[in-house]
């Protein structure tokens, strides 16, 4: 694990304020010193996620997520811990030692990934620019429609139908072996362990990122062969759930609405047809990162996914992902065309604008959809189908919302909005006491310790576990603590009970004795994002209590006691044998 100096951590940190970062993610809304919101990490409909500016942590008391600011970011976005550092320090405009020389955490670095996509992404242009080598790829594309400036802006190539072909010209340039396979480019063939060309006879479309570096490829072959496209694996620079296509261009003009396609091809039929707003996702269902990534650019998503089943499915998947970050979404449902392409082909870009006006709103696709699931008119459909609209109309926060629904689903429906209305405050009263019994059995769960899997010794050491609490809390919040000597011994990890104690207090205490300081985002790289959330929680609960030195003694001391009465019982011979073997070896 690379070690970056707390020092570091620090300025990165500084220069990256907790409640700026949050904020590109949730709406914070002022709560006296703190801030709140409605936690990203869980679906919630009130807010129990808080920023503590003064401590620079948050804290979620509903799923119990914490930590700073880079287990935020590592949360937030998904990643590794180095790549958080390496994210808020470039922002932050602070330089981290390189990669490399911090312990290797990667053998091909971004740097070099970047050149190389870049490269490989002129090299398959100018394949199919090629007289003879581009020859069908280039009437494959005029065929569907693709004019050559379309084809220049998008940047798309031909990687010819050969097993060498790319690396060879790769390694012309100084590429190797490893870095091509690291990109995707190459794959190692398992007969006689040499790489190959990834890409071989399609048409390439090359992924851009919003600083627009080549980061990826998808490859689709001309013909009916299989996979119809074939697209990049994650590599260090490219995560195909963070990235949309097309968003390099639609960026520039999303601002009020953006229109969600399957296809690339969708994509780019729709920019050449004027709609410079669509983007794709990368060949899977749309993610809830790719959701909250659009929020920075847009207010309003309009699916157009495809009208078969999967289609449908992923448009119920696409609604709820979408309305939970907070984004306005309508559903395009094109008539007489499997998807926006073809549309575009078939009526023009004027019918898709008409199509996009009489786009339904999320409640009018949902009331459609489950209308047209149950056929046939008999009380007992009619009933089941009512019910259905009803949980649906109960789900929805907003009484005014609510409102507006329940009048639309009674012209709908041909059932008085009155007894739509009382059956759905029926449903809220019900779902809520629910809610209410979950909560309680869960706060009375927590508090034994049944099922607590970051400290799993919290069950059957309950009293010593809750003295460590308080003792991690306070290291936590006054590292200073970390160099005290209570009554006469400074405090190690064998005073504590739990496993989780022990880890806890051993990431602490190294990263002190290194740095001469504490921070709870250097423990990111070496505890889990579990353990720091537990962290956090403990600091954030002394928050208003008494921190003094005479309570933090107290509790050491009453670890202690619980520590040798344990020991007394044997119930942890394992750690007293090992505590004489090391004193043994240090007396001889
Ligand atoms: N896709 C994929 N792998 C496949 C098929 C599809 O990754 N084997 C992804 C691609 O990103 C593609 C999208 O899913 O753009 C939509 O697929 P589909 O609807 O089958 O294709 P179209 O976009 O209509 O492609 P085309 O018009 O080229 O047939
Ligand atoms: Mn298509």
């Amino acid at each position: 694990m690379a070690k970056i100096p707390v020092s570091l951590i620090e300025e990165i940190k500084e220069r990256s304020p907790i409640d700026e970062v949050v904020s590109r993610y949730v709406q914070l809304k002022r709560a006296g010193s703190n801030l709140t919101a409605r936690c990203p990490f869980h679906s919630e409909r009130t807010p129990s996620f808080v920023v503590f500016p003064s401590t620079q942590s948050f804290y979620c008391f509903g799923c119990g997520a914490g930590g700073d600011v880079i287990t935020f970011l590592m949360r937030i976005e998904n990643l590794e811990y180095m790549d958080a550092l390496r994210t808020l320090a470039e922002r932050a405009g602070v330089t981290l030692p390189e990669s490399d020389a911090a312990g290797g955490v990667e053998t091909v670095s971004r740097r070099r990934l970047y050149d190389m996509n870049r490269d490989a992404a002129r090299y398959y242009r100018d394949q199919l620019f090629d007289e003879k080598i581009g020859a069908d790829a280039r009437r494959y594309l005029t065929d569907r429609g693709l004019s050559p400036a379309v084809i220049k802006r998008f940047g798309l190539g031909f990687a010819p139908d050969d097993f060498g072909a790319m690396s060879r010209h790769m390694k012309g340039l100084g590429y190797t072996d490893a870095e091509l396979t690291a990109g995707f480019l190459c794959k190692i063939s398992e007969k006689n362990g040499r790489p190959y060309d990834m890409f071989r006879g399609r048409v390439m479309f090359p992924i851009i990122d919003t600083s627009g570096r080549v980061i990826a490829f998808g490859g689709r072959v001309m013909g009916d062969g299989k996979p119809k496209y074939l697209n990049s694996s994650d590599t260090p620079v490219f995560k195909k759930s963070r990235n949309l296509f097309a968003l390099n261009y639609a960026k520039n003009n999303c601002a009020d609405e953006m229109i969600l396609c399957e296809g690339y091809m969708d994509v780019i039929a729709l920019h050449a047809a004027g709609f410079g707003n669509a983007v794709a996702t990368l060949g899977t269902a749309l993610t809830p990162e790719q959701a909250r990534i659009m929020t920075k650019y847009t207010k309003r998503v309009i699916l157009t996914y495809d009208s078969d089943e999967a289609g449908q499915r992923a448009d119920a998947r696409g609604i709820g992902l979408l309305s939970e970050v907070g984004l306005d979404v309508r559903i395009l449902k094109l008539q007489g065309a499997k998807d926006p392409d073809e549309f575009i082909r078939k009526y023009g870009a004027d019918a898709f604008r008409d199509a996009l006006a009489g786009s339904d709103g999320k409640f009018t696709h949902t009331l459609k959809s489950i209308m047209d699931k149950y056929t046939g008119g008999d009380p007992d459909t009619k009933l089941k189908m009512t019910r259905e609209v009803n949980e649906y109309i109960a789900g929805i926060d907003s009484a005014v919302e609510r409102e507006i629904y329940i009048n639309q689903a009674s012209a709908a429906l041909g059932i008085s909005a009155d007894s739509i209305k009382s059956d759905v405050s029926f449903i809220i009263n019900k779902n809520r006491r629910r809610g209410r019994k979950e909560e309680q059995g869960k706060l009375l769960r927590e508090a034994s310790g049944i099922g607590d899997r970051v400290n799993r010794d919290k069950l059957t050491k309950l009293h010593a576990a809750s003295c460590e609490e308080t003792v991690l809390g306070m290291l936590a919040s006054f590292p200073e603590y970390l160099a005290r000597s209570s009554n006469g011994e400074p405090l190690t990890k064998d005073d504590f009970s739990t496993e989780f104690g022990r880890r806890a207090f051993s990431a602490m205490a190294e990263i002190y004795a290194e740095n001469g300081s504490f921070d709870i985002g250097a423990a990111a790289g070496v505890l889990t994002p579990d353990e720091i959330s537990r962290i956090t929680k403990l600091a954030v609960g002394r928050s208003r209590l008494d921190n003094g030195e005479d309570v933090f003694d107290a509790n050491v001391a009453a670890l202690r006691a619980e520590k040798s009465r344990q020991l007394a019982k044997g119930e942890d011979a394992f750690d007293a044998i090992r505590r004489l073997r090391e004193k043994n070896k240090g007396n001889t």
